[in-house]
C-alpha cells in the first residue's frame, strides 16, 4: 500500500509567503478567537490545516483559463466546458453549477424530500445532514460498525452495513425513504472509501425498493484511488474509469468542486433524470442564480471544468493520497493515536485516547485543536461532540463516538517537509498531554455551532 516511489507530480510557480509567531502571539490569538480554531484569523496561523476546502493550489492552466471567463449573465461558454468535464469524468447527463456543496445539497434536498421522510446514509456530514433536516427529514446512519472504531483497519470503512439498511426500509418503509445518500469518502470517519462491491449491492438493494442513490462525490475521485489500491480487480484500470463506474451506480450527486475539483469556490449537482433535473434548474434559478451560472462567475466555472480535468489524473492522486498517508504514517510512528487506516484527505488524530482524563462533555477534540495551534501555529478542526451538534428533538448533545481533530491536506499547497514539523509539534504536545484541561462552552450558535461556538479553558 506505500504508493512505490511516489513523487509530486508539479513544480512550483508562485510562492505565497506565511506567517510565523511567538507562543505569546499566539496565546493572545486564541483567547481572542474563543478557543475556536474557526474564528482564528489565517494570518495567525503557520500551516493551516483546518481543511482542504478551498484551500488548493490551481494550476497554472487554471489560472490561464480565469481569464477566459466569458460573464455574460446567460449561457456563458465557461459553462458548456463545466457540462463537458462534468459529463466525461462523472457521466452524469444534466449539470446544475452551484456556488459550492451546500449548494447542491440544499436543492437536492428540497426537491426530494418531504417532512417526515427517513434519508439513511453512511455516517451524516454537517452540512449535508442540516440540510435534509431543513427539509423536514430525519438521517439514519447506516454505516458499517468499524466506522466507529478508529482501530478498526478494515480497507473500506466507508460501506454501508447492508443489514441495518435493509432493517430500516422494514421498519419506515420504502415510500418514506426518498433516497439512500452515498459519501464517497466518508469525511467524518476519518476519509475513508467505500467500496465497489459494496456500492453495487446498495444499488441493488434500493432499487428493488425504488429508493434513489444520491452520492455525496465531494472526494470520490480520492474514493477511487482506494478502489484501485485495495479492490481486487480494480489495481490495472484507471482512476478516471472507476470514478466514472462509481457515479454509474447512482441517480444523482452532489459536489463541492472545492476539495477534488482544486477550485477555491464551486460546486454542482449533476443528474440523470430530466425531470429531476428540470426542477433542479428551477430551484437552482430562486436560490443561486441562473443555471448556467449557479452563483458562481464564469472564470470560477472555467477553473472549475479545467480542476476536473486535472484532478483524475492518477499520478496527481496517487500523490495527493501518499502525501497525507505519510503524515498519518509519521504521528503513528511518535506513538501517537490516530484513526486507521489513514484517510484520503485528512489525518485524524483520537483525541478521546490522546486526552483521556478529559470527558467528552469538556471537549477534548477542541482543546487538542487549539494546543495544537498554541504549539507551533498549526491550525486543524474539531470533529467530536462540538461538531456533532444538539439532537433537535430532545436539545441534547449528540455524543458522537469519535471525538477527533483533524489534520486536512489540502492539495498541492506544503510541501512534505512543512508537515514533518507538524507531526513535530503534534509529538510535543503529546508528550505534556497530561497536563492538558478540558474547556467549557461560552456560546452556541443555533446551526452548525463548530463554526462560531466560542469556550473559556479550565485550570483542569
Ligand atoms: N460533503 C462533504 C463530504 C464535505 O466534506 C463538505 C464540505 C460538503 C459536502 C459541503 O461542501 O463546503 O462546498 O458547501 N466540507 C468542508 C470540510 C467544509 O472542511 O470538510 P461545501
Amino acid at each position: 500500500m506505500d504508493g512505490g516511489g511516489w513523487f509530486e507530480p508539479y513544480r512550483i510557480k508562485v510562492v505565497e509567503r506565511i506567517p510565523v509567531t511567538t507562543a505569546r502571539e499566539r496565546r493572545k490569538a486564541l483567547d481572542e478567537a474563543g478557543w475556536n480554531t474557526f474564528l482564528l484569523r489565517s494570518d495567525q496561523v503557520t500551516i493551516d490545516l483546518l481543511t482542504d476546502s478551498g484551500t488548493s493550489a490551481m494550476s497554472d492552466r487554471q489560472w490561464a483559463g480565469m481569464m477566459l471567463g466569458d460573464e455574460a449573465y446567460a449561457g456563458s461558454r465557461n459553462f458548456y466546458h463545466l457540462e463537458d468535464a462534468v459529463r466525461s469524468a462523472y457521466g452524469y447527463r444534466y449539470v446544475v453549477p452551484t456556488h459550492q456543496g451546500r449548494g447542491a445539497e440544499h436543492i437536492v434536498s428540497r426537491m426530494l424530500i418531504h417532512p417526515g421522510d427517513v434519508i439513511a446514509g453512511n455516517m451524516y456530514f454537517t452540512t449535508t445532514r442540516l440540510h435534509q433536516e431543513l427539509a423536514g427529514g430525519t438521517f439514519r446512519d447506516v454505516i458499517v460498525e468499524e466506522a466507529h472504531d478508529p482501530d478498526s483497519t478494515h480497507p473500506f470503512k466507508g460501506n454501508i452495513d447492508l443489514g441495518k439498511l435493509e432493517r430500516l426500509i422494514g421498519e419506515v418503509g420504502a415510500e418514506r425513504m426518498p433516497y439512500v445518500s452515498v459519501a464517497a469518502t466518508v469525511n467524518m470517519a476519518g476519509g475513508q472509501p467505500i467500496s465497489m462491491e459494496n456500492l453495487r449491492a446498495v444499488r441493488e438493494l434500493t432499487g428493488a425498493a425504488g429508493i434513489l442513490v444520491v452520492l455525496d462525490a465531494t472526494r470520490a475521485v480520492e474514493n477511487a484511488w482506494f478502489v484501485k489500491e485495495r479492490e481486487p480487480g480494480y489495481a490495472e484500470r484507471s482512476v478516471a474509469e472507476i470514478l466514472r463506474e462509481t457515479c454509474d451506480l447512482t441517480d444523482l450527486c452532489t459536489m463541492s468542486g472545492k476539495k477534488d475539483s482544486l477550485v477555491n469556490i464551486g460546486g454542482f449537482l449533476g443528474l440523470n433524470d430530466p425531470d429531476l433535473a428540470e426542477e433542479a434548474r428551477n430551484l437552482c434559478v430562486v436560490y443561486e442564480g441562473l443555471h448556467t451560472y449557479g452563483g458562481l462567475a464564469g472564470r470560477d466555472l472555467e477553473a472549475m471544468a479545467r480542476g476536473i480535468e486535472e484532478s483524475v489524473d492518477d499520478d496527481h492522486v496517487r500523490a495527493r493520497i501518499m502525501q497525507v498517508r505519510e503524515l498519518g504514517d509519521r504521528l503513528i510512528e511518535d506513538g501517537i493515536p490516530v484513526v486507521r487506516p489513514i484517510g484520503g484527505h485528512a489525518v485524524f488524530v483520537d483525541a478521546a485516547r490522546f486526552l483521556p482524563h478529559l470527558p467528552q462533555e469538556r471537549f477534548p477534540a477542541q482543546r487538542l485543536a487549539a494546543e495544537i495551534y498554541l504549539e507551533a501555529g498549526t491550525r486543524t478542526m474539531e470533529r467530536g461532540i462540538v461538531s456533532a451538534g444538539r439532537d433537535p428533538e430532545t436539545g441534547e448533545h449528540r455524543r458522537p463516538r469519535l471525538e477527533l481533530v483533524r489534520l486536512a491536506i489540502p492539495r498541492r499547497v506544503y510541501t512534505s517537509r512543512q508537515l514533518g514539523m507538524v507531526a513535530a509539534s503534534v509529538a510535543r504536545v503529546f508528550d505534556r498531554r497530561d497536563e492538558v484541561p478540558g474547556l467549557e462552552m461560552a456560546f452556541e450558535p443555533a446551526y452548525l455551532r463548530f463554526f462560531q461556538a466560542r469556550f473559556r479553558p479550565l485550570d483542569r
